[in-house]
């Protein structure tokens, strides 16, 4: 195929879609035409992908004719109902929706760990994993090949950004609300009584001078959907369908950057030096870690970072192969955006070799 393939973001608008056209913006001489698309709401809209100006047009079946592959950036429902459709029209969707992540037909792709599967995808859709996962990926699936990682307990700190512009709108219009009351936050109730119900949405309780111990929605045994996607979706993109894994999943007041902090045990004996050793030299890590010099990963420092950072090096005390870390991934890049264009890449050359 000699022509450059044409790329949409589907969901242009949103967060994720933000720095979509900012990571595209930077490859643009990847690709011919770049269509931005989302809802009715926002067709007619310019929005900016480096230099160009593009004009969004609404979500229609038509307006993936002439599309080679497709970025979909849109809530579940929607990515269920329409990832079909353009699928149908022969466009390769890559798919940051829950909808068809563990779809045994859909492969759920990190570079750093399967890029292979992308080349088998039998309904042409690929699968983007969940942020918190996938900023974890790049270290399990350097730790695991070192020393075969057999489970892990992972306990996250995540932003207001991984709910969309909705979550980051809310967690600023709170902070703006706190930030004006007289000692907030020193007596009991005192957040609750100043935000009130209005406040509650979108993630539960109040997040501004809080955290709140529910990402997701309820599913079965008190388990949250976020809880059981870290662990679902890890074992299927390391491959490793018997990981042990206990997750706790819980909101911070942080605009952008996903934190865990980490046991994970081996199969084989583990210490600190070999660990870092791999770490060093492991694609999409950053070694965050010299704390004599109080340097450790924090999402200040991660945001807009392409590699996770990794740090806290521990060698466990009471429990064998194991260690302990602390990860910090941006959400909106290694956790959604940078790795849909990771995978993009990946077919780009496939498409292009044809
Ligand atoms: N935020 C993260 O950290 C993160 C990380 C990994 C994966 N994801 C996933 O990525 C997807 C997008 O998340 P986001 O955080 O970017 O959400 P967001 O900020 O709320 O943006 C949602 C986008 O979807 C569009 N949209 C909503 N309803 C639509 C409809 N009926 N028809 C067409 N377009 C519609 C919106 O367009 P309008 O502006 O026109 O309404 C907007 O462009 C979600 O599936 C999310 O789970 C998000």
């Amino acid at each position: 195929m000699s022509r450059k393939l044409n790329v949409a973001i589907v969901g242009a608008t949103g967060v994720v879609g933000g720095i979509m056209r900012r990571l595209i913006a930077a490859e643009r001489d990847n690709w011919g035409e770049v269509r931005l698309i989302a809802s009715a709401r926002s067709a007619g809209k310019h929005l900016s992908v480096g230099e160009e100006s593009i004009e969004v047009q609404a979500l229609t079946a038509e307006v993936f004719d002439g599309i080679d592959i497709a970025h979909f950036d849109l809530p579940d429902e929607v990515s269920a109902e329409w990832v079909p459709v353009a699928a149908a029209k022969g466009v390769v969707v890559i798919d940051k929706s829950a909808h068809f992540r563990m779809d045994p037909e859909v492969p759920l792709v990190c570079r750093e760990a399967n890029p292979e599967a992308v080349h088998d995808r039998p309904k042409g859709v690929i699968a983007n994993a969940n942020c918190t996962t996938l900023a974890l990926i790049p270290t399990l699936a350097a730790l695991d090949e070192a020393f075969g990682l057999v489970s892990m307990s992972v306990a996250s700190y995540q932003a207001a950004s991984g709910s969309g512009k909705e979550g980051l709108e809310a967690l600023y219009e709170q902070i703006a609300k706190v930030a004006d009351a007289d000692r907030i936050g020193t007596e009991t109730g005192d957040v609750r009584a100043l935000l009130g119900e209005d406040f509650n949405a979108p993630f539960g309780a109040p997040l501004a001078l809080n955290v709140v111990p529910k990402v997701g929605g309820w599913r079965e045994d008190g388990w949250t959907s976020e809880e059981l996607k870290v662990r679902n979706e890890s074992r299927k993109i390391l491959g490793l369908p018997d990981l042990k894994v206990a997750s706790t999943c819980v909101r911070v007041p942080v605009a952008v950057g996903h934190s865990q902090a980490v046991h994970a045990m081996f199969e084989r004996e583990v210490s600190v030096e070999a660990a870092r050793r791999v770490l060093a030299d492991a694609p999409g890590v950053d070694l965050v870690d010299d704390p004599d010099a109080g340097v450790y990963p924090m999402p200040i420092d991660g945001v807009g970072k392409s590699g996770t950072q990794v740090g806290r090096l521990r060698q466990s005390i009471d429990f064998p192969n194991s260690l302990e870390f602390f990860v910090v991934g941006d959400n909106l890049m290694k956790g959604a955006a940078l790795n849909s264009i990771e995978t993009a890449d990946l077919v780009r050359r496939e498409l292009e070799n044809r």
